[in-house]
């Protein structure tokens, strides 16, 4: 285990936002993990895990201990119908995608390029162009944190929804996912009904559905390497059939989609329509391609952050009534925050 003190987050997160933590420390095994979660001297502090840091902000110094999940391996089995993968939670995902598909493991392909951690995928059940983790998911391994023990969960019991998995609810604080097992059908079929890959043959190959979606992600997509960002800023709003009504009276070009208990709306359509694209306050911008990032552009601070979030938030729901939800998971000084602190400053 390595372990750093006051140490400078900028490497362990997408943003680049600068920020530090009172401790931080890398694991390399689930006895190293739980391990952390027992040393005496770390008892009273609050713990958080981070795979690669693409879907966290941090607000402001973490008076804690920040545990970077690197548990690697890969086992790969096979019976008539399906390979099976079982992949340690801190293994590269989007490596992992890259890798299957040229090992002819087809059925991640859709996936391809999310940044993150293998073991992070479950917690928001991360979705892109028509396949979400639990169309491929077949089970996830979880450090239980009251009992200190490997409980494995069947895809079932992981109650996924759209961003969405009981790692937000019932085992939230309660879980550290170890590992997945992911399902893949030998008899692979594409899934092409997202927009842009409709130009694509229903005979295709499981590689040419994964360039056709990298060529995508590149030119849309800023990368975090180059500008700080952290992917979707908000999910998008999933509003009921009567409330979708109204908006489409006023706004009949809104774009949406059918969801499970609703009607799914695309907050990017929302947000570029205020005409907010490349609006900065301080070094925080809206990402000229996609109205959705918010991106690091200048030396970004958390705070500029949160101006330029809260005033999407306010522009949006003064124009459309429809309150944007983030996808962000903010990390303050010793929890997790929300944006709906700032708003309620702001008001009173
Ligand atoms: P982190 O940011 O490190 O952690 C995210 C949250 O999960 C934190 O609350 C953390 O505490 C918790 N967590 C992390 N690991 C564990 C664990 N092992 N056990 C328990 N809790 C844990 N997301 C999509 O769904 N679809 C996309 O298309 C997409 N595109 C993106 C594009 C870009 C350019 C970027 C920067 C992000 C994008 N995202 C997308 C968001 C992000 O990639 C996903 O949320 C990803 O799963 C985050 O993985 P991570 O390892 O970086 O998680
Ligand atoms: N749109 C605009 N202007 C914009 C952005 C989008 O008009 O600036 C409209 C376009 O009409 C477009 C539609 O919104 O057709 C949807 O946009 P896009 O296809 O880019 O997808 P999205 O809804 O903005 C979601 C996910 C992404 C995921 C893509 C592809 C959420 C919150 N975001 O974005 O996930 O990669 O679909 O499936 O669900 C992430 O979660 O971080 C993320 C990047």
């Amino acid at each position: 285990m390595q372990i750093y003190l006051n140490e400078n987050l900028s490497a362990y997160h997408t943003f680049g936002i600068q920020q530090s933590c009172q401790v931080l420390v890398v694991v390399d095994t689930v006895a190293e993990l739980m391990d952390v979660y027992r040393r005496p001297e770390w008892q009273s502090l609050p713990k958080i895990v981070l795979g690669k840091g693409s879907n966290v902000l941090f607000t402001e110094f973490y008076q804690g201990v920040v545990i970077i999940n690197r548990l690697r391996g890969i086992d790969v089995r096979e019976d008539e119908n399906h390979y099976f993968l079982h992949v340690q939670g801190g293994e590269d995902w989007p490596e992992l995608v890259k890798w299957s598909v040229s090992q002819q493991l087809p059925g991640l392909e859709n996936l391809a390029m999310i940044p993150g951690c293998a073991g992070s995928a479950p917690i928001q059940n991360i979705g892109a162009y028509g396949i979400e983790f639990q169309d491929v998911c077949d089970y996830v391994d979880y450090l239980c944190l009251k009992t200190f023990q490997v409980i494995r969960l069947s895809r079932a019991e992981c109650s996924f929804g759209y961003r969405d998995s009981i790692f937000k609810h019932r085992l939230y604080q309660q879980a550290v996912v170890v590992g997945i097992g992911l399902k893949l059908a030998k008899a692979w079929q594409p899934h092409l009904k997202y927009g842009p890959l409709q130009q694509l043959a229903g005979n295709c190959s499981p590689t040419e559905v994964f360039d056709c979606i990298c060529d995508i992600r590149t030119r849309k997509l800023p990368d975090p390497k180059q500008v700080g960002n952290a992917g979707s800023f908000f999910k998008n709003p999933v509003l009921t059939e009567a409330q979708f009504q109204t908006l489409a009276a006023n706004y009949p070009d809104v774009v949406s989609y059918p969801a499970s208990s609703g009607v799914k709306v695309a907050a990017g359509w929302l947000i570029d329509q205020c005409g907010l694209k490349g609006f900065q306050i301080g070094g925080a911008a809206i990402h000229e391609q996609q109205a959705l990032v918010l991106i690091n552009c200048q030396h970004a601070t958390a705070s500029d952050v949160i101006r330029l979030a809260t005033h999407v938030y306010r522009c949006v729901h003064e124009k459309y009534g429809v309150a944007l939800e983030h996808e962000v998971r903010f990390i303050g000084r010793s929890s997790e925050v929300y944006l709906d602190m700032w708003l309620k400053e702001q008001q009173s």
